[in-house]
């Protein structure tokens, strides 16, 4: 017989998670959007941006979090560091609106700090329902918070272009990290390194 431990393990009577249990990208984006987990951010920000892309895309895109024109926009990755992504995608051959792309943090912090851990664990369920909905070939980690959010023991330096497997939501994913958009935006001389990383995506998703 099972005593009473273990049945305060399963939560039985606690009311589901809905972001656990919604069915569809565009339920849990309605979730995000009236998302107030984070009290400053929430205050903060135009609005959330939760991701944009269609909801069976091969890859999805992480970056950091929305700077000044995707709190304006609802979308992310539509400044400058969007537009490099999208003239990137466009040389390997994929438009911007095969994929989808999305953040860490869904919610622009103030003055675009770096967002708190406490930020990222708050907003991490957004992210691994995406992913588990989605349920894409192959992930993209945009610089060094999405990578040390799903590796953190790893640095970006010599992360970068290198493709690596691992479970999410009981769910084998292909991550690649590569180095952030932004990096080409101020440092022109990283852009041949960005655009060789670039192509690892191509031959990823080739050889799946
Ligand atoms: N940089 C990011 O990391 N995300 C965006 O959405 C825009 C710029
Ligand atoms: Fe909610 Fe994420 Fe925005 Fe925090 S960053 S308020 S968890 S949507």
């Amino acid at each position: 017989m099972s005593d009473l431990t273990d049945l305060s393990q399963g939560d039985l009577f606690a009311p589901p998670d809905p972001i656990v249990t919604c069915k569809t990208i565009d339920e849990l984006h309605g979730l995000v959007r009236d998302c107030s987990k984070c009290d400053e951010l929430a205050e903060y920000r135009t609005q959330a941006v939760p991701g944009v892309g269609p909801p069976d895309a091969r890859v999805v895109f992480i970056g950091e979090a929305p700077g000044r024109w995707e709190d304006k926009k609802g979308e992310p990755f539509v400044g400058d560091a969007g537009a490099y992504l999208t003239e990137l995608l466009e040389k390997i051959g994929l438009q911007r609106s095969q994929v989808f792309i999305t953040n860490i943090v869904k919610c622009r912090p103030p003055d675009n700090r770096n967002p708190k851990t406490s930020e990222m664990d708050s907003c991490a369920p957004y992210l691994e329902r995406q992913l588990a909905l989605i349920k894409p070939d192959l992930v993209v980690l945009l610089g060094r918070f999405a990578l040390e959010r799903f590796f953190p023991k790893e640095k970006i330096t010599e992360a970068a272009a290198v493709p690596r497997r691992k479970a999410i939501g009981g769910r084998e994913l292909t991550f690649l990290p590569m180095l952030h958009p932004a990096f080409g935006i101020r440092r022109q001389d990283l852009k041949p390194e960005i655009e060789r990383q670039f192509w690892k995506i191509r031959e990823v998703l080739d050889a799946l």
